[in-house]
């Protein structure tokens, strides 16, 4: 999970931001109970709440497993030297060419969903092609058959982050061009495939990629421009609108046989802010605030058809965009921690701080179950299906992950208890094998398959046969 929000100062507030840091607090689990390996395989788990064709999956994003993405924006910028890790992608886990493979260990997990995206910069790799490059859409189709033949459902994201070179050596983000560039994308990807795939998710995560491309330079293009970073997110969002209504006016195929053709959403980060110290109002504030603006901002738009770019410091952009309204079908929540707002003058102000002795993954990242919880029940108030599009942990030994993954089930399975009148339609662990993380390389292991970056082996974590033998048992409980 990344912070959007780092580096900005808090102007209005006059306390300066200095460095965000994934934060962390209280322990998690319930104490007393036995670690997951002696517990029963569904634990804390409700059975009972999961409807037949809940969606079960995982999940990938092109850059991060297919390799040698060389038009790609992140190629660019690894060969140039700008990566954090200093790590290119390379390879990936040249899921390009293996594919067959993985979609293999998606059955052998039990898992009927594979949520990944199209590469646009494998599909157009050159500015001004009219039509894709063929070898590319080619291999989508193979992608698409090995899927429709083991039975696993596609979850398609158009927009994932990386893009074709071309497009960010233009900005053609920050002038709006790319409005155009992504609703050709959008519609040749429904004409092309609109028979396999029945759940579109527009763009990954908009925020982040606003946010750490332009105002925080982590990502290409790596501007420190903040003005130009709203004015990136408001694009973004119109371009949604756009990808939302061609893609409802020409997919008219029933896919998967739900009675629906097609369903378009974001999968959106959602964090629940908190003050660290509950009593004090400034950081109760500050908290209310940040969650406000980064939980809500498409939602509200959503509703009202307003592009309301307001935070609570510094530029904003504020823009009535009718076409926005009612351009969601579901809501996907990608939910890996919490953060606590804190003030310590002592590091300068306002910072995002962890609390002593909770159970961290190894990007230091607080594992905090509850929250899966709080970010479910805090979308369910825009009153729109909801399905987790990611929920993972960097954990490289997996002592962690069993636990991680039955926790977080137990909270998503508490919510469908506690409200029924909500659908929560699937649960997509973020990633299916350990891949390239972006500005952090390879280092951080977020799969539930080990990938040996020297023989591309991919190797079953004992968390992942802990997850199939939920899924199998909750499937049992209801047959
Ligand atoms: C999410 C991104 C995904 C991956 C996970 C760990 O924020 O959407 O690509 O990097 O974090």
């Amino acid at each position: 999970m990344r912070n959007p929000f780092g580096r900005i100062p808090l102007k209005a507030l006059a306390i300066a931001v200095p460095t965000i840091c994934l934060s962390l607090a209280c322990l998690t689990g319930i104490p007393g109970l036995p670690p997951f390996a002696d517990r029963p395989v569904i634990g804390r788990i409700d059975p009972t709440v999961f409807p037949r064709n809940f969606m079960w999956g995982a999940a990938s994003s092109a850059h991060q497993v297919e390799g040698n993405d060389v038009h790609s924006d992140w190629w660019a910028w690894e060969q140039a030297g700008r990566v954090r890790s200093g790590q290119p992608s390379g390879l990936a886990t040249d899921h390009w060419n293996r594919y067959e493979e993985d979609l293999d260990r998606l059955v052998a997990l039990n898992l009927n969903t594979y949520r990944f995206s199209l590469n646009w910069a494998r599909l157009y790799p050159q500015p001004g092609m009219s039509q894709p490059d063929p070898d590319a859409v080619a291999r989508y189709d193979a992608m698409f058959a090995a899927m429709a033949a083991r039975k696993i459902r596609p979850m398609v994201t158009l927009h994932h982050f990386s893009m074709p070179a071309w497009l960010t050596d233009q900005d053609r983000w920050g002038s709006g061009q790319a409005i155009e560039d992504f609703k050709k994308l959008t519609q040749f990807a429904v004409d092309r495939w609109k028979g396999d795939v029945d759940w579109w998710i527009t763009v990954n995560e908009p925020e982040v990629f606003a946010f750490h491309g332009w105002s925080r330079g982590v990502f290409p293009p790596g501007k420190l421009d903040f003005p130009l970073s709203l004015r990136v997110l408001a694009n973004l969002m119109k371009a949604h609108a756009e990808a939302y209504h061609i893609i409802k006016d020409h997919d008219d195929v029933d896919a998967d046989g739900d009675g629906s053709p097609a369903e378009v959403g974001i999968a959106h980060l959602v964090v629940p802010f908190e003050p660290y110290n509950p009593w004090n109002p400034i950081e109760a504030t500050i908290a209310t605030a940040i969650s406000t603006f980064s939980n809500a901002f498409w939602f509200v738009a959503d509703r009202t058809g307003i592009i309301d770019l307001r935070l609570p410091f510094g530029p904003e952009i504020v823009e009535e965009f009718p076409l926005f309204q009612g351009t969601l079908d579901f809501i996907g929540i990608n939910y890996y921690s919490r953060q606590l707002m804190r003030i310590d003058p002592l590091r300068g102000g306002l910072v995002i701080d962890q609390y002593p002795g909770v159970v961290r993954s190894s990007l230091g990242i607080e594992v905090y179950p509850k929250g899966l919880y709080d970010s479910i029940n805090f979308v369910a108030q825009f009153g729109l299906p909801i399905i987790v599009t990611e929920n993972g942990i960097a954990d490289e030994t997996d002592e962690l992950r069993p636990d991680y993954i039955h926790d977080h089930l137990a909270e998503m399975s508490r919510f469908m208890r506690d409200r029924p009148d909500v659908p929560v339609l699937g649960y997509v662990y973020w990633s299916l094998t350990d891949n390239f993380e972006w500005e952090k390389g390879f280092t951080p292991r977020f799969g539930l398959y080990e990938v040996n970056y020297e023989t591309l082996e991919r190797t079953m974590r004992p968390s992942a046969a802990a997850f199939a033998e939920i899924i199998a048992a909750i499937n049992n409980n209801r047959d």
